[in-house]
């Protein structure tokens, strides 16, 4: 099973990024986490555009579209969704490439809770499904810690590894 990761911060020493790539370390065996890592590169949402004529929105939107699952991570910025992840979103909004997609959202920070409830909002209404369960919040904020630091703290690994199992276990299971 394939999950891409998707990190809505361009910082290098992004906590939200380094949430991601700890995940892929704990993903059990089967469940290959792949972090997309052009989103920065996607040009500016515009209608007008024919989205597959731009390499990078196809190339996206093909990776988004083979994917079993998403896995999102994204900061908060006064109190929105990052505008890096919003405009990435908002490419495949009319594409079919998220339509019942299995997807996660994690959070390095307990303190964005509008975005992350925007997020949520805006993914099932592209018709993406929530795994609840994978869906946790990491108190990452501040601590400046790479990914291998969150991959080997026994609190934080366990609560990763966990939303990992929950997400092969979903990959598993028929669709109703
Ligand atoms: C311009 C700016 C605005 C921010 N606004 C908020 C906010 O509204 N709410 C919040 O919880 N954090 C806010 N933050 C803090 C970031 O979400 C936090 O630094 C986060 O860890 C950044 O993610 P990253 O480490 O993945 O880059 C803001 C940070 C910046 C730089």
């Amino acid at each position: 099973m394939n999950v891409v990761a998707i990190s809505g911060s361009l910082r290098a020493k992004s906590s939200n990024t380094a949430l991601l790539r700890a995940a892929q370390r704990l993903a059990p065996g089967g469940l290959r986490v792949a972090l997309y890592e052009r989103i920065g590169d996607l040009p500016h949402f515009n209608p007008d555009l024919d989205a597959t004529a731009i390499a990078v929105v196809a190339e996206f939107s093909a990776v988004v579209k083979a994917a079993d699952a998403v896995l999102i991570s994204s900061p908060e910025y006064a109190f929105g969704v990052s505008g890096v992840m919003k405009n990435a979103l908002d490419w495949l909004v009319g594409g079919d490439a998220f339509v019942h997609k299995p997807f996660a959202l994690v959070s390095a920070s307990p303190r964005a809770t509008t975005s992350r409830a925007a997020l949520i909002r805006t993914l099932t209404a592209m018709s993406g499904r929530l795994i609840e369960q994978a869906s946790i919040t990491l108190p990452l904020l501040g601590k400046d810690l790479d990914a291998d630091a969150i991959a080997t703290h026994g609190e934080y690994a366990a609560a990763l590894r966990s939303a990992m199992l929950e997400i092969a276990s979903v990959l598993a299971t028929p669709a109703p």
